[in-house]
């Protein structure tokens, strides 16, 4: 990420260790647990998996979305303190998804579920999105507002998992399922990736003075945001390579992503091919030559860049539905940098700059 969110990114690294410290503290076991002192080394198995995956990095832009919302809107940190209720919720989000997807690696190392065994993985990742849930009482807010987080926060997930099970109806649990179209494959997406992004960017609002009714506009247009985000996701996946994971394993979890849909739709792509790739590439992994093949099939196509313009797309409209939102309100003093940054955040982190 850009020197220019430097400041801001060491700030939700500081929440992030406050929400789940290595050594904890007895206010924070009473905070967590309602417990002031357990056993030492009691809860490592619990928060070792998380701990885990957080300290490997990531790119922190959802956190980093919410907290430049409320600036931008003249809240300053306001809402960096509700910083745990995105990332933590994400990070828990990627233990649970690598083991629905059989994936092998996440951000540069093995997969949580690889180190920790299924069982910790599981638990360990159904915890953050409750250890996150701590920071609500904690904000010094009026309990009206931590009520409208939380609701928020909720309804989010429930519209994440629900994102999720759609996905993995369509991937390799469901062969034989019949192919989604581009608007169900879009409106998955929306749910899987889009909410977290939605849910960001409604925390800042909320964490603002006096912009309530920018809560709509504002998420949705991050909510789109995710939708293109994940688009280009998994159109790296068949290009690049995402960092961190392996390129292709989208094949060997029998991802149906935009390119396959474009590719079997609209450019003629031939449906024993990629049976006959999809079942080689479940059967022999990552290392089945039929993975480059499909990638081969789809790429000389054309459906692989029309997927990426698509993509780029909504990215760009996404962007420029949040300016419009913000321009309604007056800026002032540090609002304005944050507008700037949060209209460059789009393209950052998705590649397109
Ligand atoms: C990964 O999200 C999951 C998707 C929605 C594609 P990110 O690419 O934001 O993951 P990190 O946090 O930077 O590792
Ligand atoms: C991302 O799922 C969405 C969530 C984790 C909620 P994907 O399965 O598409 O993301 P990657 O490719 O594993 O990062
Ligand atoms: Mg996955
Ligand atoms: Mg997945």
């Amino acid at each position: 990420m850009k020197d220019e969110y430097r400041l801001r990114l060491d700030k939700i690294e500081a929440a992030l260790r406050l929400a789940l410290p290595e050594n904890p503290s007895p206010a924070w076991l009473g905070a967590v647990f309602g417990q002031h002192e357990l056993p030492p080394g009691m809860v490592h198995g619990l928060v070792q998996p998380g701990l885990d995956l957080i300290s490997r990095g990531g790119k922190r832009w959802r956190p980093l979305l919410m907290s430049l919302v409320c600036e931008a809107l003249g809240g300053g940190d306001a809402a960096l303190p509700l910083t745990p209720l995105v990332e933590l919720s994400h990070n828990a989000s990627l233990i649970h998804d690598d083991i629905e997807d059989h994936s092998l690696e996440r951000r540069g190392s093995p997969a949580v579920h690889l180190l920790y065994g299924a069982g910790m993985a599981i638990n360990g990742g159904s915890f953050l999105y409750f250890a996150g849930l701590a920071c609500i009482e904690a904000w010094t807010a009026p309990v009206e507002l931590q009520q409208r987080v939380y609701s928020s926060w909720g309804a989010y997930m429930r519209r994440l998992h629900l994102g999720q099970a759609l996905d993995i109806t369509w991937h390799r649990e469901g062969s034989g399922v019949k192919l989604p179209g581009r608007g169900d494959y879009a409106l998955m997406c929306r749910l899987k990736t889009g909410s977290l992004a939605a849910l960001a960017a409604v925390l800042g609002v909320l964490a603002a003075p006096g912009a309530l009714s920018l809560d709509r506009p504002l998420g949705d247009a991050a909510e789109k945001l995710g939708l293109g985000f994940q688009i280009l996701d998994d159109v790296k996946n068949l290009s690049t390579g995402n960092p961190g994971k392996k390129r292709g394993d989208d094949i060997v979890e029998g991802k149906r992503s935009l390119p396959l849909l474009i590719y079997l739709g609209e450019r003629g792509g031939s449906r024993p091919l990629v049976e006959r790739c999809f079942a080689a590439a479940r059967r022999e992994g990552i290392a089945a030559p039929e993975v480059e093949e499909l990638i081969a099939a789809m790429t000389d196509s054309g459906a692989v860049e029309e997927a990426r313009l698509q993509g780029l797309l909504l990215v760009g409209e996404a962007r420029e539905a949040m300016t419009a939102a913000l321009d309604l309100v007056p800026a002032a003093g540090s609002a304005v940098e944050a507008r700037r940054l949060l209209a460059a955040l789009p393209d950052l982190i998705s590649g397109g700059s």
